[in-house]
């Protein structure tokens, strides 16, 4: 089998990341799955093909020192931002305009957008300038103002649709030096993981993913792209999501 180096999935120890990163490493497509996060996936084997990298995405000093391990690995071809927040201490989905606090605001928009863009910043400098490679942020529909109806969850949806600009925008530098090079956001579903897991009470069964399933369906969705791609945001179906 070919093998098209080094995959990155920053976020290994959340539900999806964890997912990726196995995938990714049973496929054999890669010659190392390099996982990032703030602490050591649960279970997390140590060999030749992967490996564990200790980052926390809004400190860049530790950012450039992952960007430096993963260097001396290999280009990376595959990287996928698979970290963000919803709720948990200090963070609420808001109900209405009441509960807008500008703590809560910068939380999100901290960990769901600019934390990402920092990512970008020290790894997509590490792709191949020759050969085509995909950086993916996970983001979500929720984030996307064409399809609010329902309204609520401020901080979380305007902090995904600010990710999606800062990738959009990242896409169009991105391609003057590396025309192969795609940049997407992607909505991975609805997935049973521990950000959902307060939120799943109304969600049908069979709309709610397992992480293994989700991580399959974004692989295929990242190994279909095509240069004109780029700066977009789709589902986990490949379909594209309206803005
Ligand atoms: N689950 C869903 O239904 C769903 C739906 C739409 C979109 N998404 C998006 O998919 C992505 C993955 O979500 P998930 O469901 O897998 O959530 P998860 O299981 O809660 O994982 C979240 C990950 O983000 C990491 N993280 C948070 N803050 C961080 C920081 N400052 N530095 C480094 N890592 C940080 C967590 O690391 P620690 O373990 O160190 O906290 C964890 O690895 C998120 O962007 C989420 O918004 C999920």
């Amino acid at each position: 089998m070919v093998t098209e180096g080094v995959a990155v999935v920053v976020g290994a120890s959340g539900g999806i990341g964890r997912a990726l990163c196995d995938r990714l490493w049973a496929s054999g497509g890669y010659d190392r799955v390099v996982g990032v996060s703030r602490r050591r996936p649960h279970g997390w084997a140590y060999d030749d093909l992967r490996t564990w990298i200790n980052a926390d995405i809004l400190d860049e000093r530790s950012l450039r020192s992952a960007a430096e391990q993963i260097a001396a690995v290999g280009a990376p071809t595959r990287i996928v931002v698979a970290t963000g927040r919803l709720s948990g201490s200090g963070l609420l989905p808001e109900k209405n305009m009441r509960s807008l606090g500008a703590a809560a605001l910068s939380e999100a928009f901290s960990v769901n957008a600019i934390g990402p863009a920092l990512v970008a910043k020290h790894f997509l400098p590490l792709t191949p300038r020759d050969q085509p490679s995909v950086f993916a942020a996970l983001s979500a529909r929720v984030g996307s103002i064409g399809d609010n109806r329902l309204g609520g969850w401020y901080g979380y949806r305007a902090s995904k649709a600010a990710l999606n600009m800062l990738v959009h925008t990242l896409a169009i530098e991105h391609a003057r030096t590396r025309r192969l090079g795609i940049c997407v956001a992607l909505h991975p579903g609805t997935v049973d993981t521990s950000l959902s897991a307060p939120f799943q009470a109304g969600v049908q069964p069979e709309k709610l993913f397992t992480p293994e399933r989700s991580a399959a369906s974004l692989l295929v969705v990242m190994d279909r792209l095509r240069p004109e791609d780029t700066g977009g945001f789709f589902a986990w179906d490949s379909a594209p999501i309206p803005w």
